[in-house]
């Protein structure tokens, strides 16, 4: 069964820190962080000091999703923060993301490498060895209530069939358009941890729709 990562974008921001809570409250296992710089892409949303401002609201591990174009410059903040879960997309900084990726880990954090929809999964592979844990988006990034793209779906099969070659699995995270309907296709497909914002913000009953999410795949 998935784990489930409210993505507080699709929170309440004027009342974040009530907003973790409740979704912490109703049976989240991660609190999904979305931090958009306007460069990589073109909103602008939380920085380290909203992490640091919501860490007393949740025991639950932060997910920090970097949509930002130097993450190496951010980690340090990002993990004295809070984040337990530091996620960097590969099309960021091809030139220093092994260093990034490393770099995360020293600073006591798990890492976790993000790949945007046109990018083919393959191009992570190196990376592998290197990672806790693997962010396959479903959207293109930069707003929360995008359309699923099924399209990606494949890529969950093949990034599983190369962690096993190498013999090295970690979890496998899908993020964008993510309800009941996308998460049952996502959770077929192998998927570990479903990162969701307008389905578990919007709806009328938090609880129940985390709980329907988990059920995916069953
Ligand atoms: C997309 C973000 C996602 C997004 C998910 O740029 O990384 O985490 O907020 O929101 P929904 O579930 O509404 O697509
Ligand atoms: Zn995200």
């Amino acid at each position: 069964m998935p784990l489930v990562a409210p993505s507080i974008l699709a929170a309440d921001f004027s009342r974040l820190g009530e907003e973790v809570k409740r979704v912490s409250e109703a049976g989240a296992d991660f609190i999904h962080v979305d931090v958009m710089d306007g460069t990589f892409v073109p909103n602008i949303t939380i920085g380290p000091s909203m992490v640091k401002s919501l860490r007393a609201y949740s025991t639950l591990p932060f997910i920090s999703h970097l949509m930002i174009t130097h993450p190496e410059r951010h980690l340090r903040a990002f993990a004295e923060a809070g984040s337990d879960i530091i996620e960097v997309h590969i099309e960021a900084e091809h030139d220093v993301i092994m260093d990034t990726l490393r770099d995360a880990r020293a600073l006591g954090k798990k890492v976790g490498l993000a790949v945007n929809p046109p990018t083919p999964v393959e191009s992570a592979f190196p990376y592998f060895g290197e990672i806790d844990l693997l962010l396959i988006m479903s959207v293109n990034p930069g707003w929360g209530g995008q359309k699923f793209m099924p399209e990606v779906l494949p890529k969950i099969r093949i990034a599983k069939a190369e962690m096993d070659r190498l013999g090295s699995r970690v979890p496998v995270e899908i993020d964008g358009g993510i309800n009941i309907e996308t998460g049952e296709l996502a959770a077929r497909a192998g998927v570990d941890i479903l990162a969701a914002g307008t389905s578990v913000f919007k709806a009328p009953d938090v609880r129940k729709a985390i709980e329907a999410l988990r059920a995916c795949g069953k």
